[in-house]
């Protein structure tokens, strides 16, 4: 009997053990997701900027920088995916998993027309939309580290085809990261002070600000990369290496 009792006690403790785990992976992730902006937009700084960048990440500094040790960002990509599909499949749980909740969701929303309550919503719609694209770009970035670079990277958006999957989900991942941050604060309360109403709406600003601050630097990280690409796309496949640097430094190490 005690042990029965003991163990319900102990079950109870999941929900909170589960959302203690999505916050924290969740803000491991937005907190990736900056320091990702900040890398990936190095291209607005010049081709070179952004070669050193990804060289630095491979420890090519350690192979006078020749081919370097892109396995490296294999393992980084392998643990963001690992926290990713965490993070993912406890959120799931508080999806509606009917048309008839939706529905029912959807019906609370028009009614009670409580701005946080439409921030959950599209902070699932949008998490949704990352589960399935994030999944083929974080796949690619493990099984082809070697080909991250000014050329590489560019002639993937472009010839590679892949500019409106990071179109999608550069909208998807900066609406959702700065609405979960926000969220987080008010969930977890650091920033209450004496009042929390007042509190509340200069949080909501910064998240507005974010979030257009994110978009704008992605759109013209965005818009940099896909002129490379189509500048370069008589020739995609060809790998960048500074200027005057042999061909031993080419992004990727030596290609034959
Ligand atoms: C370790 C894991 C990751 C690595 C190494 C990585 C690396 C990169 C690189 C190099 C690019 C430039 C384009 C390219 O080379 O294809 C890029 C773009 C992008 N990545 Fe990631 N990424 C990672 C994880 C993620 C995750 C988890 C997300 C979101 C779910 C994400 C969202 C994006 C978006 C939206 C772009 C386009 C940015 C823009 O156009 O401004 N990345 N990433």
């Amino acid at each position: 009997m005690k042990n029965l009792l003991e163990d319900i006690g102990s079950r109870s403790r999941w929900p909170a053990r589960l959302d203690v785990t999505q916050s924290v992976t969740g803000l491991a992730l937005a907190l990736f997701m900056w320091v990702h902006l900040v890398l990936v937009s190095s291209i607005l700084l010049g081709k070179d900027a952004m070669y050193y960048v990804t060289g630095f990440f491979e420890l090519k500094f350690l192979t006078g920088w020749t081919h370097g040790y892109p396995i490296i960002v294999s393992i980084i990509g392998i643990i963001v995916f690992a926290i990713f599909i965490i993070h993912a499949g406890i959120a799931l749980r508080k999806f509606p998993i009917s048309w008839r909740q939706h529905r029912i969701y959807r019906d609370q929303m028009s009614m009670m027309k409580h701005s946080d309550t439409n921030l959950w919503y599209w902070q699932a719609v949008t998490g949704f939309v990352m589960f399935f694209l994030g999944s083929v770009h974080v796949y690619v970035m493990i099984s082809h580290p070697d080909q991250i670079g000014p050329y590489a990277s560019a002639d993937r958006f472009v010839s590679e085809n892949f500019w409106p999957l990071y179109l999608v989900l550069l909208f998807s991942v900066e609406l959702h990261g700065t609405i979960g941050m926000y969220r987080l604060a008010v969930k977890w309360g650091p920033f209450d002070g004496k009042d929390p109403r007042k509190n509340r709406k200069r949080l909501k600003r910064l998240k507005t600000t974010l979030t257009f601050a994110f978009l704008i630097i992605g759109i013209i990280t965005f818009a940099t990369y896909v002129k490379i690409g189509i500048d370069h796309r008589g020739s995609a496949g060809e790998r960048y290496a500074p200027p005057g640097h042999s061909s031993a430094m080419l992004e990727g190490g030596e290609v034959e």
